[in-house]
């Protein structure tokens, strides 16, 4: 079947639940992040990407897994069309947040993939979900596969280095430097393993000499709209409208590579 046979409304209304999907998971997660630093006292998250797949990204991995190119096999088998990666400071934040997002009754998860445990061989990290989130449309609920990426700020260093690697030497990567990156990996994991620990010392100390209450409810409202900020900007970026905008120059460059990283 050629590309062409799905219709163009068709295809816009398929996308129009996949972008109300990611909406909803944005906002759960500002609200599990907000969660935390008003009971905790802690902030779990660095930042927060999104993106929807492009039209053409979709029909390559259709074709890619000898699929025919469908809106019904769209929905079948991919399951990144929606993508959200959320980057947190440690280890334990990613088990964190995982828990949190697995407990939402209205949620559900697919399937997980720890790579945290099992790493790929290439020394790729991450934890990944599919959740299958509701959307409320006029026509009444549907639930849309939204794929979730947690990894540390380390990991995801780790793996936009070795996303630009792959693209430039399109599958064949000299030797040494699958080697040397595999070797990174591996330092990633010691550090992120490293600063847990020094997280857990520190959070020793401070038990032992507590912030003011002013001091600790002035730095929650700048954490909190950080986050905020950064949900909303990659709401105005990362996703576009309907059918996926032209990168622009103005694109912030985490935006860009989340896009490049969705043709994979
Ligand atoms: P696709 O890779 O999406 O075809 O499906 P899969 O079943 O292999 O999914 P998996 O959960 O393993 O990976 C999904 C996504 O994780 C990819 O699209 C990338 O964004 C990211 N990812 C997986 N492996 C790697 C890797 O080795 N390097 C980098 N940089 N990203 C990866
Ligand atoms: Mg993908």
């Amino acid at each position: 079947m050629e590309d062409t046979s799905i219709g163009a409304d068709e295809f816009s209304r398929l996308m129009l639940g996949y972008r109300s999907a990611l909406k909803t998971m944005q906002t759960k997660i500002e609200i599990l992040n907000d969660e935390f630093i008003t009971i905790h006292h802690y902030n779990p998250i660095e930042h927060v990407k999104s993106r929807i797949k492009t039209r053409e990204s979709i029909i390559h991995k259709l074709k890619k897994y000898g699929h025919e190119v469908t809106l019904e096999n769209m929905v079948r088998y991919v399951n990144d069309i929606a993508g959200i990666r959320i980057i947190c400071s440690f280890v334990s934040d990613i088990y964190r947040l995982a828990d949190a997002v697995t407990n939402q009754s209205d949620l559900e998860v697919l399937t997980v993939k720890n790579y945290l445990i099992n790493p790929k061989d290439n020394g790729y990290t991450s934890y990944h979900m599919i959740l299958s989130v509701p959307v409320y449309l006029s026509n009444g609920p549907a639930h849309i596969k939204v794929e979730l990426q947690i990894r540390t700020i380390a990991m995801d260093f780790w793996a936009s280095l070795d996303h630009k690697i792959r693209y430039k030497f399109e599958g064949s990567t000299p030797e040494y430097i699958s080697s040397q990156l595999k070797n990174c990996a591996d330092i990633v994991t010691s550090l992120d393993r490293k600063m847990e620990q020094l997280n857990r010392d520190i959070q020793e100390v401070a038990r032992e000499q507590p912030v003011s209450v002013e001091e600790q409810s002035e730095q929650q409202q700048r954490d909190s709209e950080e986050i905020r900020r950064s949900v909303i900007l990659n709401r105005e970026d990362g996703i576009p409208a309907a059918e996926p905008a032209e990168k622009s120059a103005a694109e912030p460059a985490d935006a860009a590579s989340l896009a490049e990283e969705s043709e994979e």
